[in-house]
């Protein structure tokens, strides 16, 4: 089957751009030629350069040019749709589905922003795009305390809706351990026992070993 994901995450910062970027490697590695699609980014201290947008190019092989990678930019670290209102910029629901189809149906991934209910423009949220988007969703999620309850949360969401999980991928993005991190992982397999659990992958500061232990990880999925 064709690898195509929506790579979102149970907040903000952990990790969905080191998956994602991971993902796009992978896919690279194995001979496709993926999009990728950071339809909604905020926080950029520039907006010529949006950190994730390019860091995501550049996995997919830096054929992609950069407008159809990074579609609305924000400087205010807000959610989209208050960056958006704050700064009086329009969006286009409309322009994300249409970019996202002329990817066609070959390998890609789409990375979200924080997590399933951050508003993206007035009237959809991220999960509002997983579904609109059709695509199966991988979830990462922190490996330390507070992560049974944001993981759990997010699951149930996703199935409310229907909506197919691949897999979720556990984090360290913090350099701090607490003793939840090896009970986490097995506590989430009891409770969602047809749900793929990968990882944790460990908190790496050296950038070539971090990126090897994401691909690891996540080769099952490409
Ligand atoms: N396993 C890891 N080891 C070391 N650093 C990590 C690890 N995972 C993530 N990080 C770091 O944590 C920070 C947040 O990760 P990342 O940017 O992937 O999160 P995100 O979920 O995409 O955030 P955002 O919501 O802003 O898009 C980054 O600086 C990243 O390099
Ligand atoms: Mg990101």
């Amino acid at each position: 089957m064709t690898p195509r994901y929506f790579v979102t995450g149970t907040d903000t910062g952990v990790g969905k751009t080191q998956v994602s970027a991971a993902l796009l490697r992978l896919m690279v590695k194995r001979g496709h030629r993926p999009f990728a699609f950071k339809p909604f980014e905020s926080g950029m201290a520039s907006l010529d350069a949006p950190g994730d947008g390019l860091a995501l190019q550049q996995a997919g092989g830096a054929w992609q040019p950069l407008e159809t990678v990074s579609l609305f930019r924000f400087k205010a670290p807000l959610a989209p749709a208050m960056a958006a209102k704050r700064e009086r910029r329009a969006t286009s629901w409309r322009a994300v589905r249409s970019t996202f189809q002329s990817f066609g149906d070959g390998a890609g991934v789409v990375e979200g922003a924080g997590g399933l209910r951050v508003p993206l423009d007035s009237r959809h949220d991220v999960i509002d795009a997983i579904e609109a988007l059709k695509l199966p969703v991988v979830v990462v999620a922190r490996s330390a305390l507070g992560t049974i309850n944001h993981t759990t949360l997010t699951l149930e969401a996703l199935a409310a809706r229907r909506l197919r999980v691949a897999a979720v991928v556990m984090v360290s993005s913090q350099p701090t351990v607490d003793p939840s991190v090896a009970l986490n992982k097995a506590e989430l397999e009891a409770r969602f026992p047809r749900v793929r659990f990968l990882g944790p992958v460990p908190f790496l500061e050296a950038a070539l070993l971090r990126a090897r232990a994401f691909e690891r990880a996540l080769s099952t999925l490409v």
